[in-house]
């Protein structure tokens, strides 16, 4: 794993999007694991600012996002659609059509995922994917101990989860217990892999990702058994290790 240490979050976002300029740049029909969080939105506010100075173009950018909470509409606020619209999508010249992610609200659950799964494949595979981390460790929505070989399915949110991102939602009660996600074996097949992370409160979980043993426990381990991987951290997020 390749570990670059930043001063900041600003500095942070800065590397992350330059890298994917420099991808998209190199293949301009790339297709992008796209993900959600605090944590990317400094990459995407330096990426609309690229696709301003005209540095960047998405018109032939393929995107699929990690994850989505089950049962909410794609016009929910607290939605993955809705969060990638308003941050990112509404702002770039990429084609409505190029840009996927999970139907939280299919009645063949099953079936959205198989549809997902063979999208992905259909279009080549992800060339670049963009990942956060959970408090515990989870990629995507995969918590502690799913398979490392899974992909995209239905899980149960972890209470910690459900705890940590009960902050976008009016009450606790209202934060799905349970959402799709691409599985860690749809996120080890991209070619690359980018994971961000930021702050103090990151920075047990990075060090056990970067050094601990591989295990379900803490999912973000199987990164050390990928080829390609940067991981960009902050001085707080990197302070244990
Ligand atoms: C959610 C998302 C993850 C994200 C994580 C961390 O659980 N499903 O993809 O990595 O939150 O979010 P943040 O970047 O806000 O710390």
């Amino acid at each position: 794993m390749n570990v670059v240490t930043v001063k900041n979050y600003h500095q942070l976002s800065v590397q992350a999007a330059q890298l994917v300029t420099d991808q998209i740049a190199k293949k301009r029909n790339t297709v992008l694991g796209l993900a959600t969080g605090q944590t990317p939105v400094g990459m995407y506010r330096e990426l609309v600012q690229k696709f301003q100075q005209g540095e960047i173009d998405f018109s032939q950018v393929v995107t699929f996002n990690l994850d989505e909470y089950y049962g909410l509409s794609p016009e929910h606020p607290q939605s993955y659609h809705y969060f990638m619209w308003h941050t990112f999508f509404r702002y770039i010249n990429i084609p409505t059509e190029n840009i996927h992610l999970l139907n939280g609200t299919a009645e063949d659950i099953t079936g959205e995922c198989q549809r997902y799964e063979d999208l992905i494949q259909q279009k080549g595979g992800i060339d670049l994917q963009i990942l956060g981390i959970g408090d515990n460790g989870h990629l995507g929505f995969n918590e502690p101990a799913i398979g490392l070989n899974s992909k995209t399915h239905l899980v149960n949110l972890s209470e910690e989860t459900i705890q940590a991102n009960s902050k976008y939602f009016n009450t606790i009660g209202e934060v799905p217990r349970q959402a799709l996600t691409m599985g860690i074996g749809t996120i080890m097949n991209a070619e690359k892999i980018i994971l961000l992370a930021s702050g103090l409160k990151k920075a047990h979980v990075i060090a056990r990702t970067i050094h601990g043993k591989v295990s379900t426990e803490v999912p973000a381990t199987v990164l050390q058994l990928h080829q390609d991987v940067t991981i960009i951290i902050d001085q707080e997020a990197a302070s244990e290790f």
